[in-house]
């Protein structure tokens, strides 16, 4: 099955996303390619099946590199600055030097902590990113974004409120990967595609929202036959574009900071925030669930993701900024691919409203958010939208 490439053009800092099946087993070439590694501390996710990780040892030591081993158990609460820390001792206990490299396979909790690390130890070290969830491959891995979250005395989780950037020398995402991710996490994979479809105008590609309505991503995502596997290398590679396009554009996501505040601007990699300002505030919230079950409490992001494309293209429709029949367009595709669009037990806007405050966008006390523009597919950052645009927002996922 061929493989798709993806090249972002940073300069100095550019580098290949390559989408395909089996492509793990280049890990060792592509450090020997793009880095000048002998030693290489592997940070897997410790859910991933152990096939998956003998794979990419084979391949390091195939390729004559050394390799260590650090397990991480991927959640938000431990998407922390101490687990950061423990990969940073556990490069230093491999004796990384400062040509050597992490590798971080594992979703976007390992990625952004990986990251994180291989930014700060010796000051920067190389890093390769190996995706394993959907999530990560069309999202998390690509654009250099590391993170850490932050917990506030009084409890508040603040999601990646500490984080630098520091790019990676290549992106691997292998399909194969895929294969014994839970259904749940893929779906909450196709909410950063729909964003992506939400605002690919500006990356080129403004027939992608029409792309995945008439090709249901559910079903392409949920198979691993041939067929379905080449529509799913298909669906990433679109996808990481987009990424890859807005990221190259804005790579510091200052575009924003540079402006003055009119009350609707260009949001530069701000856009990729769509739906991040409600979302985020949403996934805090440890009691919702994305059914009727509390079992499946807390949601999880691309979930909570899903809540927010609706919530912001409702805010965006009570302001008259894009057409009237456009939520329904959102939900519609949402609900097709089994995400969550209203929820149960939301607390009431005030409380909502407080914990969107915690946003990293917030600037100067004001809420900024991003929203839809003029159609579905263009976007741009709503300065201190008025309180009844976020209030239909919030009416819009409200069950019952
Ligand atoms: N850096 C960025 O630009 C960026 C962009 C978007 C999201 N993120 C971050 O990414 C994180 C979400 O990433 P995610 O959705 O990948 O979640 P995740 O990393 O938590 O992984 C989801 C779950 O799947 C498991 N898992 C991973 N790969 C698996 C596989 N192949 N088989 C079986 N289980 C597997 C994990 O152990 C975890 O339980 C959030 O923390 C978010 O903030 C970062």
């Amino acid at each position: 099955m061929p493989s798709r490439t993806v090249h972002l053009a940073l300069g100095p800092d550019s580098y290949d996303v390559v989408v395909g099946h089996g492509v793990l087993a280049d890990l060792g070439a592509t450090l020997r390619t793009h880095t000048r590694a002998a030693s290489v501390l592997l940070v897997c996710d410790a859910a991933l099946p152990d096939a998956l990780v003998r794979t990419a040892e084979q391949s390091l030591a195939a390729a004559s590199l050394r390799a260590a081993r650090h397990s991480v158990a991927a959640s938000e609460p431990n998407k922390s600055l101490h687990t950061a820390q423990a990969i940073v001792e556990a490069a230093a206990a491999a004796r990384l030097e400062r040509t050597d490299a992490i590798v971080a396979l594992g979703g976007g909790v390992v990625g952004d902590l990986a990251g994180f690390a291989a930014s700060i130890y010796r000051r920067g070290i190389d890093i390769v990113h190996c995706p394993t969830t959907l999530l990560a491959m069309v999202d998390a891995a690509i654009g250099g974004k590391t993170a850490a979250n932050l917990l506030t005395p009084d409890a508040r989780l603040l999601k990646n409120m500490a984080g630098t950037f520091h790019q990676p020398k290549a992106v691997l995402a292998d399909t194969a990967a895929l294969a014994s991710l839970p259904p749940r996490h893929l779906r909450a994979g196709l909410a950063e595609c729909v964003k992506h479809a939400m605002l690919a105008a500006h990356a080129g590609d403004p027939d992608l929202l029409a792309a995945m309505e008439q090709d249901p991503p559910a079903v392409a995502a949920s198979s691993l036959a041939p067929a379905a596997t080449a529509r799913l290398i298909d669906l990433i590679a679109r996808n990481a574009a987009v990424k890859a396009r807005v990221v190259e554009r804005d790579t510091t996501e200052s575009a924003g900071l540079q402006q003055r505040p009119a009350p609707n601007h260009d949001a530069g990699r701000e856009a990729l925030n769509l739906g991040h300002t409600f979302g985020h505030a949403l996934e805090a919230m440890q009691h919702i669930s994305p059914d009727a079950d509390p079992a499946h409490a807390p949601l999880h992001h691309g979930e909570a993701v899903a809540l927010g494309l609706v919530a912001a293209a409702a805010a965006a429709e009570s302001l008259g900024q894009i057409p009237a029949d456009s939520t329904a367009r959102v939900r519609r595709l949402l609900d097709a691919i089994a995400l969550p669009t209203r929820v149960a037990a939301l607390p009431d806007d005030a409380t909502i409203l407080a914990a969107m405050m915690d946003d990293k966008k917030v600037m100067g006390g004001r809420l900024r958010l991003v929203l839809p523009w003029r159609e579905l597919g263009r976007v741009r950052v709503a300065e201190d939208p008025p309180r009844e645009a976020v209030a239909a927002g919030l009416a819009a996922i409200r069950a019952g």
